[in-house]
C-alpha cells in the first residue's frame, strides 16, 4: 500500500549519522587502509545525482573510491529500468562478479536504483543471484548507512524495497564527480504515465524540493566555484505545483538567475504538455539561463502521441518551438528524445516523426527503439513490426538528422561564443572541449588550465556534431 510523500525527518537523518559512525569504526577495525568502493551508474542524470549522494555517504563512512570492481570491498550498481538493454547489461555485469565474491567473501555486492523497484527484478535477484548482499530501492537511498551496516554485520541478505509515493531527503552528503559542473535535483518522480514508460512506477509521484533548499544548494555551489549547474527533474515544468504556496519553474529560474556570480543554469527534462510561453520568455530574458531547450516530442504523429498518452499534439509542440525560435533566434538550441517503433506505429506514422525532425531542426536527437516495459500499458499493445524493420526506420531517421545537424553547425562558421571549457578534447593532444550556451561543442587548442572556466571561442570549422574553433580572448 502506497503511503503519503514526506520529508525525511531530522531524527531519521540523525539515526543515519549514527550508522555512519558505526560503519566507519567497523571499517577501521577490519582494514588497515581505507576500503575501496566502486559505484557503477547506469541511465539518466537523476541516477548520476543519486550516485553522487551515495558516494558522499560512503566517503563519510571511511571509503575511498576505485573504478576497478575487482579491487573494491564494496560494489554498488545503481541501475536503470527505462529500456531492456540497460537491464540486460546490469544482469551481465553483476553475474560477472560471482567468482570475485566467492573468492572474497568480505566483499559486499549491492544493487539499487530503478530496476530494483520492480518486483519481478527483485525476485530474480533473490533467487538467481544469491551472492548479492544488499538491494535497496529509489526511496531509501538516504538509509544506505543503516542498510550497509546490516549487510556488513548480519547473517542475512538485506532487501529494502518499500512501495511508496516517495520522500524528499535534504542534507544527505554529496561527493560530486566534477568540481565545476554540478547537478541539482529540484524535483523527483513523475505523474505523467506515458504509456511506454516505467519511470512513474519506480520513481513515485512528483514532489518538489522547497525553493529555499534549492537556492541554498545553488548558492553553495556558486561559492565553491561551480560554473555550470543543471537543474534536474523528470518534468521540471511542473516544479512547484505541489508546494505551498505554489511556485512556478519560471519563478525558480528567475530567482536563481538573480543570484550574484558568473555561472550558467541548465535544466532538463521539459515536457511539452507543461512547457509554457512564460518559461520560454524566462529563458530568453534571463542572461544566465542557457538557451538550450531539451523538449522531447517522442513522435510526430498525433495518433501515436495519443496512444503514448503524451497529452499534446504535433501542432502544439511546433507552436512552442516556433515561439522559442522567435524569441531566441540563432541562439536557441533544441534537442529532443524520440521513440521509434511504438507498438502499432506504421511506417507512414513514423514518417511524420521524420518530417517533424526536419521541421524543428534540432541540434541533436536522442533516439530509441521502443522497448517493452512489463507493467506499462504499451507492453500489452499489439506490436507487429519486427525489430529489424524498426532498426531500418531508425537508420533512416539518423541519416536525416545527421544532415540537419551538419547544416545547423555550418550556420555558426565565423561566430564567436562564450563557452564553458569542460574537458580535454578528442580532436588532438592539445585540444580542449567547450560548450556554448546552446549546448554545442567546440574543440580548440589551448592550455589545460582553462578547463573549468568560461572563454570566448570563434568557430573556424563546423563538423557534424562538433565544431573546431580558436580561442578569441581569455579575459572573461
Ligand atoms: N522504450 C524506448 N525508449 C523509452 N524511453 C522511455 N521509455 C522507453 C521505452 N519503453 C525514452 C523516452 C524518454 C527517454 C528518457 O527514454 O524517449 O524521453
Ligand atoms: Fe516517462 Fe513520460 Fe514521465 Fe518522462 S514524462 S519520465 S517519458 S512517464
Amino acid at each position: 500500500m502506497a503511503v503519503e510523500i514526506k520529508k525525511v525527518s531530522k531524527e531519521e537523518l540523525d539515526t543515519q549519522r549514527g550508522f555512519v559512525s558505526k560503519v566507519s569504526s567497523l571499517m577501521k577495525s577490519r582494514y588497515e587502509d581505507k576500503p575501496l568502493a566502486c559505484v557503477v551508474t547506469y541511465g539518466c542524470q537523476q541516477n548520476v545525482a543519486d550516485s553522487e549522494h551515495i558516494k558522499g555517504m560512503l566517503e563519510e563512512m571511511g571509503y575511498a573510491f576505485t573504478d576497478d570492481r575487482t579491487k573494491a570491498k564494496l560494489v554498488i550498481f545503481n541501475t536503470c529500468a527505462v529500456r531492456e538493454h540497460a537491464e540486460d547489461r546490469v544482469f551481465g555485469n553483476v553475474g560477472a562478479l560471482k567468482k570475485y565474491k566467492l573468492q572474497n567473501p568480505d566483499v559486499i555486492i549491492a544493487l539499487c536504483g530503478c530496476m530494483m523497484q520492480q518486483k519481478h527484478i527483485a525476485d530474480k535477484i533473490k533467487k538467481s543471484f544469491p551472492f548479492v548482499d544488499l538491494v535497496f530501492g529509489t526511496h531509501v537511498v538516504h538509509k544506505l548507512p543503516e542498510l550497509l551496516y546490516k549487510a556488513l554485520t548480519g547473517k542475512r541478505r538485506v532487501f529494502e524495497l518499500p512501495d511508496m509515493d516517495g520522500v524528499i531527503a535534504e542534507g544527505v552528503p554529496v561527493k560530486r564527480d566534477n568540481d565545476r559542473k554540478a547537478w541539482i535535483p529540484i524535483m523527483y518522480g513523475c505523474n505523467n504515465f506515458c504509456s511506454y514508460c516505467i519511470v512513474p512506477y519506480v520513481r513515485g509521484r512528483e514532489r518538489s524540493r522547497e525553493v529555499e533548499d534549492v537556492v541554498a544548494e545553488f548558492k553553495c555551489l556558486v561559492k565553491e566555484g561551480y560554473k555550470e549547474i543543471t537543474l534536474l527533474g523528470q518534468n521540471v515544468n511542473s516544479y512547484g505545483k505541489d508546494l505551498n504556496p505554489r511556485v512556478s519553474f519560471s519563478k525558480l529560474l528567475r530567482i536563481l538567475n538573480d543570484l550574484d556570480g558568473d555561472f550558467r543554469i541548465r535544466f532538463m527534462t521539459s515536457h511539452p504538455k507543461d512547457c509554457t510561453k512564460e518559461l520560454i520568455e524566462t529563458m530568453a530574458e534571463c542572461d544566465k539561463v542557457a538557451t538550450h531547450l531539451h523538449l522531447p516530442f517522442q513522435s510526430g504523429n498525433d495518433r501515436v502521441l495519443k496512444a503514448m498518452n503524451r497529452s499534446y499534439t504535433r501542432e502544439k509542440y511546433l507552436s512552442l518551438i516556433n515561439y522559442a525560435k522567435e524569441l531566441m533566434g540563432d541562439e536557441l538550441s533544441i534537442t529532443s528524445d524520440i521513440i521509434v517503433g511504438f507498438p502499432g506505429e506504421t511506417y507512414e506514422e513514423f514518417l511524420d516523426t521524420v518530417s517533424l525532425a526536419k521541421e524543428i531542426k534540432a541540434t541533436s536527437l536522442f533516439t530509441f527503439i521502443y522497448s517493452p516495459r512489463p507493467g506499462t500499458p504499451a507492453a500489452e499493445m499489439d506490436d507487429p513490426v519486427p525489430y529489424e524493420e524498426k532498426s531500418r526506420w531508425m537508420r533512416q531517421l539518423l541519416k536525416v538528422q545527421e544532415e540537419i545537424s551538419a547544416e545547423q553547425m555550418a550556420l555558426h562558421k565565423g561566430k564567436t561564443f562564450k563557452c564553458f571549457v569542460y574537458a580535454k578534447g578528442k580532436q588532438g593532444d592539445n585540444y580542449l572541449a567547450a560548450r556554448t550556451d546552446g549546448n554545442l561543442i567546440i574543440e580548440f587548442e589551448g592550455d589545460e588550465g582553462l578547463i573549468g572556466s568560461f572563454q570566448k571561442i570563434k568557430v573556424t570549422e563546423p563538423l557534424t556534431y562538433v565544431m573546431l574553433g580558436e580561442l578569441e580572448r581569455n579575459d572573461i
